[in-house]
């Protein structure tokens, strides 16, 4: 239960502009926390001594009074506080439910991170220890690191997004969206949401309570983001983890109601868990999820775990500090995945966008072991490609086109020590950035990629190389067409006749 239903906010607007511009003035910011911190990143704060931050924050400055109560759970004294938050009074800080008061120190009850030039507050994770954890509102995860960076970020008209939390998501697509719509059933989560819209000046996004699709009722829009509580498990404790639904119910559900929220031409992506049975292609599965849905489909597996890892590694997440349930829980869990015949569960991204028409395709793929940097360009880039293979079907017109080789491509050659000195074992087309696929190649087709500079057609470019090997150009054409196909679908490749470059907007940009 919620013991403040109007936390976090603020009575007055103009208090969360002072907290804002306090925290601003003091250098609240990644860079300078971590210089003073001493750390590479906010995830090894965990791993920090206490004795050593305290030593590192003790100096009294504004910005490590900010740090020690909204990042490292240290109390503060009243006089430090104020100095460091002038002109807003700590008074409306207690009152907006961000700090708790104890004779003359102040305690944070919120974490407050920088991330991508935003500032964002969420839970404390001893939340999850109390009564209340079930409203627990969550950081910023793994799987919201994940979503962010995989998100297509073309301007949009409207965007919802599903299942907000503190409203990462929203927050994120907000800089290339007119209006998002932010939706969650936990209304403390809402409530974080819109309060962090406030501290990041974010005037288009708005929050609202509800199950699922509820709230955006009769709307469509051009992009649908979603990290729903995709967890499969026999629990239902905590809203930001646990769909409540039967197996992978809470994830199919969403992608089988997307369609209809969707413009055409919108996309939806969904990370999703999903069930994996002994004896069934996951592929074949969950392709029956998207039959008639009027949207082309690409899955992009991350992972699959056995169902025994799987529930361990959820269960610690959460009863770490109750050891002796452990063995109790993890049982459940398992006698739950007996009962259903799971085996396995996989996870990953899955991208719909909605097109008119009836040739529409679903493909599911293992994503490349290395992701680098904001991958949503390479996902639109993906949608694009296969609409040019699926348009330029026959070979004729592949032969005729050009293609031009992804600046971010490297040939890399691996050698293995032998009697004769080195020997050449491997050569692979990797990639710099984005979703880093990487390709065995032989030396003959790295030539004629090398070639791919969009001037010349590709049946030009296999003529030259067929009389350079001094082979019959036609042996030679079907494995090229094969090549390139792979090439293209895979971002190293793009056909100089596409559809042009995707709009996209500068916001790709941000690290
Ligand atoms: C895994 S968290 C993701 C939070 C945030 N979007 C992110 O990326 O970090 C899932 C969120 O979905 C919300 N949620 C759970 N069940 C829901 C439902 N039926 N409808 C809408 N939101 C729901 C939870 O409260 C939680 O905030």
């Amino acid at each position: 239960m919620d013991t403040n239903e109007r936390f976090p906010s603020f009575k007055r607007h103009g208090d969360i502009l002072k907290l804002r511009d306090a925290l601003d003035r003091a250098g609240y910011r990644d860079s300078s926390i971590l210089d003073l911190l001493g750390l590479k990143d906010f995830p090894s704060l965990r791993g920090t001594d206490l004795p050593l931050l305290l030593r590192r924050t003790g100096g009294g400055s504004p910005l490590e009074t900010l740090v020690r109560i909204f990042l490292m759970e240290v109390p503060v004294s009243m006089d430090s506080l104020e100095a460091a938050v002038h002109p807003l009074e700590p008074g409306a800080l207690l009152r907006s439910g961000l700090v708790e008061i104890s004779g003359d120190e102040a305690l944070g009850t919120v974490r407050i991170i920088p991330f991508q030039e935003m500032l964002l507050a969420f839970d404390l994770p001893r939340r999850l220890k109390t009564p209340d954890h079930r409203d627990y509102v969550m950081g910023i995860g793994r799987s919201s690191h994940t979503l962010a960076n995989l998100t297509v970020r073309s301007p949009s008209r409207a965007t919802l997004d599903l299942g907000c939390g503190c409203g990462i998501q929203g927050l994120l697509a907000a800089r290339h969206s007119e209006t998002v719509l932010a939706v969650d059933l936990n209304p403390r989560a809402v409530r974080f949401t819109a309060f962090n819209a406030g501290l990041n000046g974010l005037d288009n996004v708005q929050a609202a309570v509800g199950d699922r699709f509820k709230p955006a009722d009769g709307r469509r829009f051009d992009l649908i983001v979603s990290n729903p509580p995709f967890v499969i498990s026999p629990e239902n404790q905590y809203t930001y983890r646990d769909g409540g639904m039967i197996g992978d119910e809470m994830c199919r559900s969403i992608v089988k109601t997307a369609p209809a929220y969707l413009r055409e031409g919108g996309f939806c992506q969904v990370l999703c868990n999903w069930c994996q049975f002994a004896g069934q292609d996951w592929r074949e599965r969950l392709a029956g999820w998207f039959q008639g849905s009027g949207c082309d489909v690409w899955v992009l597996r991350s992972e699959t775990r056995d169902a025994a890892t799987y529930a361990s590694t959820w269960i610690q997440h959460t009863e770490h500090h109750q050891p002796e349930r452990l063995v109790e829980r993890f049982h459940e869990w398992m006698a739950y995945y007996e009962r259903q015949g799971i085996d396995s569960v996989g996870a990953g991204l899955i991208t719909m966008r909605r097109r008119s028409g009836s040739n529409h395709w679903f493909r599911a793929d293992d994503a490349p072991e290395k992701m680098i940097g904001p991958c949503g360009r390479d996902i639109l880039h993906a949608f694009t490609a296969r609409d040019w293979l699926q348009k330029a079907g026959d070979r004729e017109r592949w032969l005729a086109s050009a293609f031009r080789l992804n600046p971010d491509t490297r040939l890399e050659q691996t050698f293995q020590p032998s009697r004769d000195g080195w020997e050449e074992i491997e050569v692979r087309l990797t990639r710099t950035s984005g979703l880093a696929h990487s390709i065995r190649v032989d030396v003959a087709a790295a030539n004629l990629l090398a070639r791919c500079d969009g001037s010349r057609p590709l049946g030009e470019l296999a003529s030259a190389l067929a009389a350079s090997l001094e082979v019959d150009r036609d042996s030679l054409i079907e494995p090229v067409l094969t090549l390139v196909g792979n090439l293209v679908e895979s971002g190293f490749l793009e056909p100089s006749d596409s559809l042009g470059d995707p709009e996209l907007s500068s916001e790709e940009d941000f690290s």
